[in-house]
């Protein structure tokens, strides 16, 4: 009961916020041609909603709750109840994968054992979009995160204390720069406190920066 009444919140008030923000996501995926692509640790299923009608999307979470609200929102898309650190599926077959505010609130060896679950996964080219928290460094960023800290504060212990141990340490930048992989673009959002990272995987390489 609590977990529905969590899931409509998220969904009545988070998801609006973050609509600009999944759009964009769907949009670079869109540009390179769609194609099959994995929407990792999903939630109720709004990326692959918008996803849905320009490719081939999977949407996979370990909360059964949230999947049936997935397929609620795309009824169209296979939701698969499964592990992010152990993926069922062969390798080398996604030509995109995306993570939505999905590695902050996991420890740091989780989020590793996921990005190589999405290597092993991803074919040849693979992209990796990942959207997810910055280091706040202006006075500007610093007053938006007081709203995402009281956010995250509601989310639960174990996620609070990982979300803060990944901001305190770098955010998303710093996390991917320490795997082996090609950041393309970075995107800041929501006063910089949010980056959305398009790469690839191999050796990391900033080559530009806008602001959304
Ligand atoms: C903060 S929510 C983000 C949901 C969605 N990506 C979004 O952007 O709205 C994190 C999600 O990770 C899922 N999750 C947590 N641990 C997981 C695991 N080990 N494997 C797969 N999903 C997991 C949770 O059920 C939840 O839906």
């Amino acid at each position: 009961m609590l977990k529905k009444l969590l899931i409509l919140l998220y969904s009545a008030l988070l998801e609006p916020l973050l609509a600009k923000q999944k759009q964009y996501i769907a949009q670079q995926i869109i540009d390179e041609g769609g194609g099959l692509s994995l929407d990792v640790c999903c939630g109720i299923g709004r990326q692959c909603q918008m996803l849905a009608p320009f490719c081939t999307v999977i949407g996979l979470d370990l909360d059964f709750t949230m999947l049936k609200y997935a397929h609620t929102n795309a009824p169209t898309v296979p939701f698969v109840c499964a592990d992010a650190a152990h993926l069922p599926f062969k390798s080398r077959v996604f030509k995109h994968a995306v993570v939505s505010l999905a590695l902050h609130d996991k420890n740091p060896s989780m989020r590793s054992r996921m990005l190589n679950e999405l290597s092993a996964v991803g074919d040849q080219q693979a992209s990796l979009v990942i959207m997810d928290f910055a280091r706040p460094l202006s006075c500007k960023s610093k007053v938006g995160h007081t709203l995402i800290w009281l956010i995250e504060r509601l989310a639960g212990n174990d996620h609070f204390t990982n979300g803060r141990e990944f901001v305190k340490n770098g955010g998303l930048t710093t996390f991917l720069s320490s795997h082996s992989l090609t950041i393309e673009t970075i995107k800041y959002s929501a006063w910089d406190n949010i980056s959305i990272i398009r790469a690839l995987f191999s050796h990391a390489k900033v080559t530009s920066q806008h602001f959304l």
